[in-house]
């Protein structure tokens, strides 16, 4: 049965970070559908670029869309071992349209972790986030100058602007905490205190998803 890890929590919470670092751990895909969305907008895809303007004011995507895109993701053979979710679910309409894609799948059940950090902790964190304007990827650091990864100019995205990081943040009080109430009380819902240095972040994070692994069974 595959690990299939649902990384929850509002924006700037570090769900990407700690996405990344377990799905290369564990051997996993890592779904972002922010990454999905703002891939297929470089390549001028016409669904994407509708959605673009939603994107930049801090509001979400419609569900079908995404929903579409996170099917058309798992029918791929590379979950069969399971997948780290980055992103999605972020409406109750999609969290219950994943668990009837996973009824579909026929895949084993969700592991949902929470990433929890306090609001001014988040709008300090995505205002001096910078990305490489070439292949998205986070700067290692403050004082970085450039990409550590493919020496890209570092730029700080569109959508955290300080005002941007406010309308985001309140679309995840109105939209997404509600998914957490959705899963709070599975056996396999669990929540990891994300104000912490990464590196601790991932130790606890790696202990609570093989403790629900183990419930699950
Ligand atoms: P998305 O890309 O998913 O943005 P988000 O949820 O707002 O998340 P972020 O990427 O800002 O933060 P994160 O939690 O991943 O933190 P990160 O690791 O980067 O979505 C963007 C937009 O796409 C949405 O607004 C919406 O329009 C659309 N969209 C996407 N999915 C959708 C869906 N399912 N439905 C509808 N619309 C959808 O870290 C942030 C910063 O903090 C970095 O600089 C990082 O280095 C730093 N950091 C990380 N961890 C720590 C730590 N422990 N201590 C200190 N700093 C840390």
């Amino acid at each position: 049965m595959g690990l299939n890890v649902i990384m929850m929590g509002p924006p700037g919470a570090g769900k990407g970070t700690q996405a990344g670092q377990f799905a290369k751990d564990r051997g996993l895909p890592k779904i972002s559908t922010g990454d999905i969305l703002r891939e297929a907008i470089k390549e001028n895809n016409p669904t994407a670029l509708a959605a673009k303007a939603r994107m930049d004011r801090g509001e979400l995507v419609d569900d079908a869309m995404m929903i579409a895109i996170v099917a058309d993701r798992l029918a791929k053979s590379d979950v069969q071992p399971g997948f780290v979710l980055d992103g999605f679910p972020r409406t109750v309409a999609q969290a219950r349209a994943l668990d009837d894609l996973m009824d579909r799948l026929g895949s084993g059940p969700l592991i949902v972790v929470d990433v929890a950090v306090p609001e001014p902790e988040l709008v300090k964190r995505l205002a001096g986030r910078r990305i490489c304007s070439n292949c998205g990827t986070n700067a290692a650091s403050l004082d970085a100058t450039a990409c550590g990864k493919c020496g890209g100019r570092l730029v700080q995205r569109a959508d955290d602007d300080q005002g941007i990081v406010l309308e985001r943040l309140r679309v995840y009080q109105q939209s997404t905490k509600p998914v957490l109430e959705y899963y709070r009380e599975r056996p396999t819902f669990r929540v990891v205190n994300g104000a912490q240095a990464p590196e601790r972040v991932a130790s606890e994070l790696n202990a609570l998803i093989d403790h629900a692994a183990a419930a699950k069974r």
